[in-house]
């Protein structure tokens, strides 16, 4: 078998409020291949920011890893000294945000910015990065690059914000693309260009990526795989392809009900959504047995006592439910 680029195994993630420990995520594992599209989707709060953050070393107090493996390459990197891990940033592993606006420097063009990088990463001197971020702003589709990369952020609209995120995160040919909803802060319009621009590129280059978003219909589509993360834990796992045919675990199965164009397609022409009841409980307040027992419809006595194990499944799968169908 072939190293996985990435390998999260049993990752774990503690937070320390009121003076104790809670596990905000636990028995995560998932591995993404060279030049795979890999989906991480769940409403907001599920974990998946700092699932993402914790890839890239960047958990903060009172955040921490409290247990598990990330290889890049075969390679733990969850334990490598900051600067170790400074190097890694930016080269092999990137990571764009949903709002470009608190990544960006705003006291620095973004010709500069993106010109850091070649400057950091691959020792050019000041004039060759900065054509090349010329070059960068080309292949990201803004307009006159010539005398972009003079702008400052806050001269640029949010999606070529967002173009500027994508140039500065790929322009030393990382091998992961961590993309935590990049599309999610702009209007519906521009999320489509963007998406496309960024499969495109990475596509090119053989840039996996790691795409997280609330929005399984967007993760689906763009992914070869998809996992689905409720309060923690990864509760379904399979071929994007696939689970929309057929999602497993109730909660896939509410996310799916709440799409828009799906549910209009649905049964006896409803036109209504189906919301998931409830919200996702809070790191502090995670009920006992299967976390999703107060909002799912399926749920029985063993739901609210018993904590739901992992099932591997033969189509390489995965789900976490006790009446999973
Ligand atoms: N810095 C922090 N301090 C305290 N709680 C946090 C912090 N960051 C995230 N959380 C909590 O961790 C949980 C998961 O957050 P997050 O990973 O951002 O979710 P998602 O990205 O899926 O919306 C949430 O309950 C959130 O409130
Ligand atoms: S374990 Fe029970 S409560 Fe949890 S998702 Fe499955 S049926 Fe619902
Ligand atoms: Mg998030």
């Amino acid at each position: 078998m072939t190293t996985p680029l990435l390998e999260v195994r049993d990752l774990r993630i503690a937070l320390d409020a009121g003076g104790r420990s809670h596990d905000a995520v636990g028995n995560v594992s998932f591995s993404i291949g060279r030049g795979e599209t890999f989906g991480l989707v769940g409403e907001s709060g599920c974990g998946k920011s700092i699932t993402a953050l914790s890839i890239m070393g960047l958990l903060r107090s009172p955040l921490s890893l409290a247990g598990g493996a990330i290889a890049l390459d075969g390679r733990e990197i969850q334990d490598l000294p900051a600067a170790d891990m400074r190097r890694l940033r930016g080269k092999r592993i990137a990571m764009i945000f949903q709002e470009p606006m608190t990544a960006l420097n705003p006291l620095s063009p973004v010709g500069r910015q993106i010109a850091e990088m070649f400057v950091l990463h691959e020792r050019a001197s000041w004039k060759e990065a900065w054509e090349r971020a010329e070059d960068a702003l080309r292949q990201v589709r803004v307009p006159s690059p010539e005398r972009r990369v003079h702008d400052y952020p806050h001269q640029l609209s949010g999606g070529m914000r967002q173009r500027v995120m994508i140039a500065i995160a790929l322009a030393c040919g990382p091998d992961l693309l961590v993309a935590d909803e990049p599309t999610t802060a702009l209007d519906v319009t521009v999320q489509a260009e963007i998406v496309d621009l960024m499969a495109e590129l990475c596509a090119a280059k053989g840039t996996a990526v790691l795409m997280i978003s609330h929005d399984l219909g967007l993760v689906a589509n763009m992914c070869e795989r998809v996992a689905v993360m409720y309060a923690g834990r990864i509760v379904e796992s399979q071929a994007a392809d696939a689970i929309f045919a057929h999602p497993r675990h109730p909660y896939t199965q509410g996310l799916i009900g709440s799409l828009p164009l799906l549910s209009a397609r649905s049964r006896h022409g409803r036109q209504k959504l189906r919301e998931i009841s409830g919200v996702v409980p809070s790191i502090v307040a995670y009920p006992p047995g299967c976390r999703f027992n107060p909002r799912c419809p399926a749920m029985t006595d063993i739901c609210a006592r018993d904590v739901p194990m992992a099932e591997s499944l033969p189509d390489g799968g995965l789900v976490r439910c006790h009446h999973h169908g």
